[in-house]
């Protein structure tokens, strides 16, 4: 288009989504996993790749924790800097859906407004929300990196769950949740959300 804000001006190039997906012989999109921390996000990420990936499909992998060491290095824990990380993880998420991969971005994304705000840049049902809702007693409990421990003595402020806040989803595509009391493993998790991308002709 020629459309132009402040002298930027957008180019359209001969290639389009369309093509890179024939090519590629899959349809791309985001699937945001959001959940408090230690809630399983990274390795119902983990699990997922490694099953689409068996499956022939191309995927890539965006953890939250693991962009903080590059792409957002520069941003901390206050609800502004959240609100940019989302952002960013959002912007980069929509143009590996536009290349045409599978892109599993894995963040706490605390803010509803911020994780609708990633949906609304994608094509329609092309952003799968994934609410991995677990007890905070349960993330707490198994506090793999010791953060939780931290946070009740008051060595972190505004940890996400003690004393930050945490925004359920009200309409995600998928939720996963104990049964029974009793935590889904990870390839039960990345199974639900197989079957789901099934149903909707991701994986064809
Ligand atoms: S957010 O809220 O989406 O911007 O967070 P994210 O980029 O996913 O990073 C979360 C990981 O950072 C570690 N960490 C904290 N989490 C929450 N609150 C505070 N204050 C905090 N400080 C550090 C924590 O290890 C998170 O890891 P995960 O993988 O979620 O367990």
């Amino acid at each position: 288009g020629m459309m132009g804000r402040n002298n930027i001006f957008w180019h359209e190039c001969a290639v389009g989504r369309g093509d890179r997906q024939r090519l590629l012989k899959q349809k791309g999109c985001v699937v945001w996993i959001t959940g408090l921390s230690g809630s399983g996000k990274s390795t119902l990420a983990c699990t997922l790749d490694h099953e689409l990936h068996s499956r022939g499909k191309l995927t890539y992998v965006l953890d939250g924790d693991n962009l903080r060491h590059g792409l957002n290095r520069d941003l901390g824990f206050s609800a502004h800097d959240r609100t940019e990380n989302i952002r960013r993880v959002g912007e980069v998420a929509k143009l590996f859906a536009d290349a045409g991969l599978i892109c599993i971005a894995s963040l706490i994304s605390p803010y509803r407004r911020d994780r609708d705000s990633c949906r609304a840049i994608l094509p329609d049902a092309s952003f799968i929300e994934v609410f991995l809702n677990m007890p905070l007693e349960v993330c707490e409990s198994r506090d793999p990196k010791g953060l939780y421990k931290l946070a009740r003595a008051g060595k972190i402020k505004g940890f996400t769950g003690i004393d930050d806040p945490y925004e359920p989803p009200l309409n995600c595509e998928i939720e996963i949740k104990q049964e029974e009391g009793a935590c889904p493993s990870p390839s039960a998790m990345a199974g639900q959300v197989v079957s789901y991308l099934e149903e909707k002709g991701f994986l064809e």
